[in-house]
Parts: C-alpha cells; structure tokens; sequence
C-alpha cells in the first residue's frame, strides 16, 4: 500500500525524522484554517499517489492563510496523471537552502536492500539518476545488519553530502532505516530532505510503501487505507479472500494460480488484437496452491486405488 504524502509525514513525525507541521484538508475553508494555525508562509500541496506534482502545479506556495484558501481551491479537483486531487496537506514553508535525496527501498533483484542518495535532491531527481548516475550514491544493506551510524555516515559521504551536515543527514538516515524496518516498508522516500537557510535538515516530501504482505503484523495500518479509492469489487473480492484486480477490458478471466493468470492475460491481449484491441477484464486468481492441493490429492487417492485395483 503507498501512503499518500501527509500520511508519511505522520509517520515520520512519530519515528522522529525531522519534518514541518501538517495538516490534511479537504475544502478551501479547511485549507486556509490549518494555514492559519500554522502561521506565516504555508505551502500547499495536492495529495496523490503519483510523482511529479510539483511539476504539474500540485504544490504551490501562499503568503498567508486567504491565499492558502485560493491555492486550495485550484488545486482540489485537479487532475495530476489521471488522479483526482481530493485532499490537499497544508505545511509550513521552509527557507529552503539545498535539496538532498534519500531513499530505502527493496530491491527484489538483488534480495536485499537499497539506500540511494544524492546531495543533487529535487524535482529532477530522476534526471539526475538518468544523466549523471555517479551523483547518485546506491549501497546494498544487509537485512540482518541494518544501517548502523557507521555506515550511515559512510552512505552519506558517498552521497557527496558536504562535511558540516554529514552528520545530522546520516542521522535522518538511521532513523529512516527503523522506520522502514518497524512499519515493514518496502520504500522509504525523501526528496528533497532540506537544508534551511538557519541550518536545520527537514524532510519536506515522503513517499512510503507498505508491504501488505505484513499487514497481519500491523494491525494500525488498517487505518491509512484509502476506502474512497479502493474499487468495490476488488473490496469485495479481497473480503471472499480472492486475488483480484479490476482492469479496463471486456474478457473475463478466472485462473487457479497468479503465474497462470497472468500468463492468460497475455494471451487474450494478444489474441484481441486480432479484434481490434479486446483485452481482459480482469485478473482473478481462485487459489493456485490451494487447488493444487486438491488436484494433489485427487490424484493420490486416483493412485491409491489404481493400485489396490491390481489385486482385485
Ligand atoms: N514545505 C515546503 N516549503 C518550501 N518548499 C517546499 C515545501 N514542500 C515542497 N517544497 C518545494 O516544492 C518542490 C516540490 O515538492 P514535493 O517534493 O513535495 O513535490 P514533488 O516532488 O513534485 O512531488 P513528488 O515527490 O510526488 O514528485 C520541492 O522540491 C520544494 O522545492
Ligand atoms: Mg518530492
């Protein structure tokens, strides 16, 4: 599950990353109420589980408390890459000195995981990664080691974090790695972590994947799904404990394992396009192992009594 933005900022508050006070709003008059509470310059800033909202005018900045309420106003409705900005965070405004990145995800191919960071932090991260990917420093961690203070500091210098902050940011990064670690994230985002013209490292952005996978672990979790969004049928699929994902297209598909599934899916979609562009419907997985089992079970039974039949 991706959390949306004000969420982590909770989340980071209470594992003590440094980050700005928050507030969730759904209306313009909210909006400018939590401005008001927060004093001074606040930025506002569209709550969707997609990158790149700055760029698309997501995030804008408002002097004071009637103009966080026009920011608001332009901004709940928005369409940000096909998702609708229903609720907008209020934060205070940083004086903003340099943008960092950090981040700590999974990475699946290596079965471990993956500390990346970069003193070039910001909206154009992924240029930097793409164009320049020596300024973008990326370390394996051990799982059973973790990120000591060492080797934060050592992830850090590589990161060509300047020596008068290596500290403090190395510090932000243990604490991103329990955070990570406790909630049972498979990513643990920042850009930008900050420098603020009076010297202060805050985490203004944060991007945080759960893994649903430890759900059961995580009874509190339950709380940061997001209802509105959650598809009825998948809801009601997931309450029958079946794997199933609504997509766009007009052929159902029913499979007993997901490889099988998905292996089907190909093959409508390829067959479809022999039909002018039919695909499926859907991806619904009944229980591969479960009916293997049962398969499994038929057969032995089948053997049983093939075998005892030869002395009948
Ligand atoms: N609290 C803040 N105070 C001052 N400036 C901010 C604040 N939050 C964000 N900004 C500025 O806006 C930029 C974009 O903000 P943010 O990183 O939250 O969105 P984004 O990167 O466009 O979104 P995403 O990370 O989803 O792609 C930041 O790089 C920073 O320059
Ligand atoms: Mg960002």
């Amino acid at each position: 599950m991706d959390l949306f933005e004000y969420q982590a900022r909770d989340l980071f508050e209470a594992s003590g990353v440094p980050v700005l006070a928050g507030a969730v709003a759904s209306t313009p008059e909210q909006a400018q109420h939590a401005a008001e509470k927060i004093g001074g310059k606040v930025v506002v800033k569209a709550q969707v589980k997609i990158g790149g909202r700055g760029k698309a005018g997501g995030v804008k900045l408002a002097e004071n408390p009637s103009e966080a309420f026009e920011k608001a106003k332009a901004i709940l409705g928005m369409d940000i890459k096909g998702h609708t900005v229903h609720k907008v965070m209020i934060a205070g405004a940083a004086p903003i000195e340099s943008e960092y990145y950090l981040a700590i995800l999974l990475d699946r191919a290596a079965r471990s995981f993956l500390v990346m960071a970069s003193v070039s932090g910001g909206m154009d991260i992924e240029e930097v990664a793409h164009k320049t990917p020596e300024k973008l420093a990326k370390v394996h961690v051990d799982p059973n080691e973790g990120i000591s203070a060492d080797k934060a500091l050592d992830i850090v210098r590589k990161g060509g974090f300047p020596s008068d902050i290596e500290k403090a940011v190395a510090d932000v990064l243990v604490t991103l790695w329990i955070t990570f670690k406790d909630s049972d994230a498979t990513l643990v985002e920042v850009n930008p972590l900050v420098k603020t013209t009076d010297g202060r490292i805050i985490a203004l952005d944060g991007k945080v994947t759960l893994d649903d996978n430890a759900a059961f672990r995580h009874p509190d979790h339950e709380a940061l799904i997001d209802h509105a969004a959650t598809n009825p049928l998948e809801a009601l699929a997931k309450e029958k404990d079946l794997n199933y994902v609504k997509l766009d297209g007009e052929v159902g598909v029913i499979g007993n394992g997901a490889g099988l599934v998905m292996s089907t899916l190909d093959v409508v979609a390829y067959a479809g396009e022999r039909f002018g562009g039919v695909k499926p419907a859907n991806f619904l997985d009944i229980g591969g192992a479960h009916q293997l089992k049962l398969w499994l079970m038929d057969y032995q039974s089948f053997s049983a009594i093939q075998r005892s039949s030869q002395y009948l």
